[in-house]
Parts: structure tokens; sequence; C-alpha cells
């Protein structure tokens, strides 16, 4: 209907509505761009532009606070209470007590994660060993005794005392990690090999190399090592250009690609607003990882922008199963590249642009 009354304005007419309503509306914006407050009035007011975050970000928290006594195959507060406790380990110097004010909280969670079935099992004994290697270390206050009690019943319970800590689990000197054997050139021949791929040939790209890649990816670091993002693979040549077009940037393209990774974060990893940005941050360095790994795989890829549209938001939820504290962070194509296909020269900015020395 809109684009049947759109046909009958002249153009002229419409392009001349566009720059009044254009200006308006920064005059309109200024105002409201003064203030906080005025900032609120305008998005309660004028935009729901946030509003899907807002719900995500409070849908997120209510999970979160669910998972801790509903613990899946991995928790969150496990992951992040583990890491702050390896931090105190290798502290220098290292304060004879740590980690008292949320220890109890860790050992709880803890007993109710080794409990869980499914809890993945690398989880379960980083954590295992990260507590046995502490609980060996620190002086027993009060607080720390009673949380060292709780933990030998845990472990005790799940036939977990007698196994042996392994020293790739806890932290160690940086000299026993394996010196790198890769020159800076190579780095940058990998580099300069991933460019954004846009043609492909109609080959199966093998669910074996998205594995591998996805492996890689999982190194990448995160914040507290949370690792707040899944990678939903859609390796199928008939679906997977569907699942491009929900994004705006693949026209003309979308059609061609046989494999489409949605880098998906999880909100429900954070009891705080604070971190709402971290499912980008870590959800972007793990496809980074993703990517390169893939060209060492002999494939390409071509990241695409995920934008905030209600309307297609709301297609990928349904086409992935997404739940509302789910955030597509980017779209990744992948497939074997077309080598008649055109590859764009993209030229980077120099170092001047990118260094401030401050
Ligand atoms: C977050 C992100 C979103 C992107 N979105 C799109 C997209 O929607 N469509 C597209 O064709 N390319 C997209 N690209 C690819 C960029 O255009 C490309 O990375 C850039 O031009 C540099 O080229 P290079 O990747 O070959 O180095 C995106 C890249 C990133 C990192």
């Amino acid at each position: 209907m809109k684009r049947q009354i759109r046909k009958l304005i002249p153009n002229q007419f419409i392009q001349f509505y566009k720059v009044i309503r254009e200006s308006s509306n920064r005059k309109f914006i200024t105002l409201f761009a003064s203030s906080r407050f005025f900032s609120s009035v305008y998005y309660f007011l004028f935009s729901s532009q946030f509003r899907r975050e807002h719900q995500a970000a409070l849908q997120g928290r209510l999970k979160y606070y669910r998972s801790l006594n509903d613990i899946g195959q991995s928790s969150a507060l496990l992951r992040r209470n583990t890491h702050r406790l390896e931090k105190g380990l290798i502290m220098q110097p290292r304060h004879p007590v740590f980690a008292e004010a949320y220890i109890l909280e860790t050992v709880i969670c803890y007993h109710k994660a080794i409990m869980t079935p499914g809890l993945c099992i690398e989880e379960k004994k980083w954590a295992t060993d990260v507590l046995k290697e502490y609980f060996s270390v620190v002086i027993h206050t009060k607080v720390i005794a009673k949380a060292k009690a709780l933990f030998e019943a845990a472990i005790e319970s799940e036939d977990l005392k007698a196994s042996a800590v392994s020293q790739q689990s806890i932290p160690r000197d940086r000299s026993s990690y394996p010196e790198l054997d890769i020159a800076t050139e190579q780095l940058e021949a990998l580099f300069l090999r991933r460019r954004s791929v846009r043609w492909y040939l109609p080959k199966p790209v093998p669910q074996k190399k998205i594995i591998e890649a996805v492996n890689l990816a999982s190194l990448a670091p995160s914040a507290c090592n949370r690792q707040p993002y899944e990678f939903y693979v859609v390796n199928d040549m008939q679906r997977a250009p569907i699942i491009a077009k929900c994004a705006m940037g693949t026209t003309g393209f979308a059609d061609n690609l046989p494999c489409i990774v949605v880098v998906v974060g999880n909100l429900d990893a954070y009891p705080a607003e604070r971190d709402r940005h971290c499912i980008y941050i870590d959800g972007s360095l793990a496809a980074m990882q993703f990517m390169l790994a893939i060209e060492t795989l002999g494939l390409a890829t071509c990241p695409i922008n995920w934008p905030d549209i209600e309307a297609r938001e709301r297609q990928l939820a349904k086409e992935l199963s997404l739940s509302v504290d789910q955030r597509p962070v980017m779209l990744i194509a992948v497939g074997y590249a077309d080598p008649d296909g055109g590859v764009p020269f993209s030229q980077k900015k120099n170092n001047t642009l990118l260094i401030r020395n401050v």
C-alpha cells in the first residue's frame, strides 16, 4: 500500500519532504541530546530503537539468576569465579588470604554444577583442579575453612577427591609454554590471504572443517573467560541463502553462499548491564579467529553485518529459534572461493591514522 502511494507522488516532492524531515529531526535531536534526562524522554516517547536491547538485557539477567540453581552444560558464574581464583593464584606476591569474598559462592555453585549430569567435562575438571590448588595454598580463615569443608564434601560425594590435579588446568609459568614457531611474515601472509570473499564454488563445506575452526576460535580471549557466544551453523546450500538474506548487506550474492555461520551472543552470562557489550567484543574476537582458522583450512569467509532492525531480528530469531536474550553479533559466509570471483582491494588505513601516541 505504502509503495503504491509512493508511486503516485512525484519524486521531487518525496526528496523535498525527506530533506525537511531530516533537518527538523536534527534540530529536534539537538534538544534531546543535551541531557541524559531528555535523551531518555526521547527514547521513551519517540523511538523504540533500544527497547529490544532493554528487554534482552533484563531477560539475560533473569536467566542468569535462574541458571544459578538450574545449571546446564556450563555455568557463567563458575567460569568467572574459577578464573578469578586463577588470577589470585598468580598474583605477585600472592596474598596468603584471597578470594574470601566469593569463595563460598563459588563452592556452592561448583557443588550444584558437578551434580548436573550434562555439565561439560572440561569445565568440571578445570574448576575442580583450580579449587583444589586454591585450598592447598590459601590460609584457612573461618570463611575459607567453611568453604573448604563444603568443597571436600562435594568432591567426596562425586568421586572427584582422588583424581590428580592436572598441571594443564592450573596456572603455570610462562616458560613452560611451547616457544612460538611462526614468523611475523607468515602471520602477515595469512592476514593478506584472508579477504572478504563473496563468490563461492557450489561445493559443500565439510562440517569437520567448521568444527576444527570453532575449536581454534574458542581459544580467543574473553572477559573473565565466560565465552558468552555460540556459533549457529547453517551448512546447507538451500537454507544458507535464506539466513544470509535476513541481513541487509548480502544483496546480489546471498544465493551464492553455501554455508552461513551466525555468531550469537548470550546475555544470560551476566547479572549486570555493565557487561552487556562483552557479547559483541568476545563474539567478534572469536569470529576473527574463526575466519583466520578457516583460511588455513583452504576455505574463505565474508563477515556480514547484523543490523539491529526489529523485523529482521524476528525473522532470524524464528529461523534459529533464538530467545530474547540471545543477540546476533554477525553472520559469516563460509565456502570454497570461486577462483574467478572478484575480491575488492579495500585499502586499509595506514598506521599514522591508527596510532595516537598520547
Ligand atoms: C562486522 C562486519 C560486517 C560486514 N558486513 C558486510 C556486509 O554486510 N556485506 C558485505 O558484503 N561485506 C561485509 N563486510 C566485509 C567488509 O566489507 C570488509 O571486511 C572490508 O571491506 C575489508 O575488506 P577485507 O575483509 O577483504 O579485508 C563486513 C565486515 C565486518 C567486519
